[in-house]
C-alpha cells in the first residue's frame, strides 16, 4: 500500500518545550534557584504571544517532571507556590488572549488548592479558541503511559474493550494528551540534549531542537527562529521522499 506522506514546508502545529536552565541562570547571578523559577515563569506569557504570528496553534510546556519532587524540600515548596500564584495570576490574561488552558500529569500527586486553580483555569478558558496552551505539572511520559495502561486494563475488565482490539490507536486514547495533535517541535534550552521522560508516546515522529539558552533568557525572536526553521525540515515518517 502507498501512504500519502504529510505535506513537508509548512510550520509546526504543535510545539512542545522543555523549560530548563532557570538553576543555573540564578547560579550564574549569585542568587537562589528560585529566582531563576520566578524569571522564567515571567518568559512564558511572551512565548504564548508569540504563538498566533509564528502560526503555533498549540504550545505545551513541561513545568514539573515526576522526578522534580528529588529536588530541596525548599525547592519544592518555592516551586509549588509559584505555580499557585501564577495560575492565579495569569487565568484572566488567558481568557483575554483567548487562550485554551490545559493541565496534563499526575493531578492526585499535586495539592488540593492547586489542584483548585488548575480546573478553574481551565474551566474559565474552556470557550478560548485561540492558542492551546498546555502545561505540564507532575507529568512523566511513562507516569502517564502506566496510568494511561491502568485505565485501558480497568476497562477491558470491565467488559468496556476487546483486549484483541488494541493496536497503537487505543493507548493514545488514554493518555493526559488525549485531545491534542503529536508535537511537530519538541525544544530543550540550556544546552542539555535529552528529553527527560517529556511526551515519550507523542514525540516518536518529533523534531527535536536542543538549544545553549537558558529559559529566562528565552526570546520571543528566537521561539520565531527555530519554528521557522522548521519549515525547511524534510519529514518522512518512515516513507520516503515521492
Ligand atoms: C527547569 O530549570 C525548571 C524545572 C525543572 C522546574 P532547572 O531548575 O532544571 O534549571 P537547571 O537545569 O538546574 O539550570
Ligand atoms: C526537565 O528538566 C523537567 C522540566 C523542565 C520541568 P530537568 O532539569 O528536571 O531534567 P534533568 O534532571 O536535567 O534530566
Ligand atoms: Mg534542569
Amino acid at each position: 500500500m502507498v501512504e500519502t506522506l504529510p505535506k513537508d514546508n509548512c510550520g509546526p502545529q504543535h510545539v512542545a518545550i522543555i523549560m530548563d536552565g532557570n538553576g543555573r541562570w540564578a547560579t550564574q547571578r549569585g542568587r537562589p534557584r528560585l529566582f531563576g523559577h520566578h524569571a522564567g515563569a515571567k518568559r512564558v506569557r511572551e512565548i504564548v504571544e508569540a504563538c498566533p504570528e509564528a502560526g503555533v496553534k498549540y504550545l505545551t510546556i513541561f513545568a514539573f517532571s515526576t522526578e522534580n519532587w528529588k529536588r530541596t524540600q525548599v525547592e519544592v515548596a518555592g516551586l509549588m507556590s509559584l505555580f499557585r500564584r501564577y495560575i492565579f495570576k495569569e487565568m484572566q490574561a488567558f481568557v483575554k488572549e483567548n487562550v485554551r488552558v490545559r493541565f496534563i500529569g499526575d493531578r492526585p500527586g499535586l495539592d488540593d488548592k492547586l489542584r483548585a486553580l488548575m480546573d478553574e483555569a481551565e474551566e474559565l478558558t474552556s470557550h478560548c479558541t485561540g492558542t492551546n496552551l498546555t502545561i505540564a505539572l507532575n507529568y512523566g511520559g511513562r507516569d502517564e503511559v502506566a496510568r494511561a495502561t491502568r485505565r485501558l486494563a480497568q476497562d477491558v475488565r470491565a467488559g468496556k474493550l476487546d483486549p484483541d482490539s488494541v493496536d497503537e490507536e487505543t493507548l493514545p486514547r488514554y493518555l493526559d494528551t488525549h485531545v491534542l495533535p503529536d508535537p511537530d517541535l519538541v525544544i530543550r534550552t540550556s544546552g542539555e540534549a535529552r528529553i527527560s521522560n517529556f511526551l515519550l508516546w507523542q514525540s516518536a515522529y518529533a523534531e527535536y531542537e536542543f538549544v545553549d539558552t537558558l529559559w529566562p533568557d528565552f526570546s520571543p525572536e528566537e521561539f520565531a527562529r527555530l519554528v521557522g526553521q522548521y519549515g525547511g525540515r524534510e519529514r518522512r515518517f518512515g516513507g520516503v521522499k515521492p
